[in-house]
């Protein structure tokens, strides 16, 4: 709608997972590091946590992107609040096995055997789990087990969890688990600066060359959004809007007010 006005090739703010938009703060940049380091030196399990909207989900598909690079078995888990044998197939699935009809110790049987046929091939086996906080107390029992599969010095699989910051909480009490989480994570909001650097960026992947938001109006994206890229994408794409339907060349930190009162108040 908007993108000619603008001079962008395509829309710079959208709440999709695109790793094409990925912006690396050193924070984002520290969690991609750890994450990697866990899956290449067979850590075990890692966790990363962060409010709702901190970018965790697009770290994850940077992550999957990066795997895939390396020789690699990857399950992806998006959807966790599952019966723990329903959780066990998804595995199997996930992993391109055919678990039908089969009893719990078949599947597992099935999982660890393509966890050892990886292992000789030398290639690493990694579970990633989204939304882990939503996972119930009897399927992380489960879970549990799949770290059971380890080498005197390593683990067979890699396990990893993500979640809001209520998992860390519900692994801390699941005392066996927590122990087998060698790295933690935490995504912090972004800061001021990072807020003038995720826009520059995200406007620059769009194809703009220009700067299109004034310090002010970044100044109030960032009161207004707390540094929750979500709530950044929002603000920045309905003043883009707003700021074509009035016909300004530069958003201003008034028009990122309007924008706030608009969607406050449920104007258009
Ligand atoms: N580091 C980042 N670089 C670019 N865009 C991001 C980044 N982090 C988050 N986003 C944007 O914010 C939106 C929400 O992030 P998401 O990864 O879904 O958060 P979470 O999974 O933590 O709730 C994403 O759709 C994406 O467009
Ligand atoms: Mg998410």
């Amino acid at each position: 709608m908007y993108l000619e006005y603008w001079g962008l090739d395509e829309y710079p703010f959208e709440n999709v997972p695109d790793p094409k938009f990925m912006y690396y703060s050193a924070e984002y940049e520290e969690a991609l590091v750890r994450l990697l380091y866990a899956v290449q030196r067979k850590k075990g399990a890692a966790m990363l946590t962060g409010e709702v909207g901190c970018g965790k989900t697009t770290l994850s598909r940077v992550l999957i992107q990066k795997l895939s690079e390396i020789d690699c078995d990857l399950g992806l888990i998006t959807n966790p609040s599952l019966e723990p044998v329903e959780f066990i197939k998804e595995i199997c699935y996930q992993f391109g096995l055919n678990p039908e009809n089969g009893l719990k110790v078949d599947l597992w049987n099935m999982i660890k055997s393509r966890i050892l046929e990886n292992e000789k091939m030398d290639k690493s086996t990694v579970l990633i789990v989204d939304e882990a906080q939503l996972i119930s107390k009897e399927t992380f029992e489960e879970i549990r087990l799949l770290l059971n599969f380890q080498l005197s010095d390593r683990f067979l699989l890699t396990l990893i969890l993500i979640g809001q910051p209520e998992l860390q909480t519900i692994i801390h009490d699941i005392k066996q688990l927590d122990q087998r989480i060698a790295i933690k994570f935490h995504l912090d909001p972004l800061n001021r600066d990072e807020v003038t650097e995720y826009i520059s960026s995200r406007l620059s992947k769009a194809g703009s060359n220009k700067e299109l938001f004034t310090s002010d109006a970044v100044s109030e994206i960032y009161h207004f959004s707390e540094g929750i890229p979500r709530k950044i994408n929002n603000l920045c794409d309905m003043s883009l809007m707003i700021g074509f339907i009035s016909k300004i060349r530069l958003i201003e930190g008034m028009t990122i007010k309007k924008v706030v009162k608009d969607i406050t108040q449920g104007h258009p």
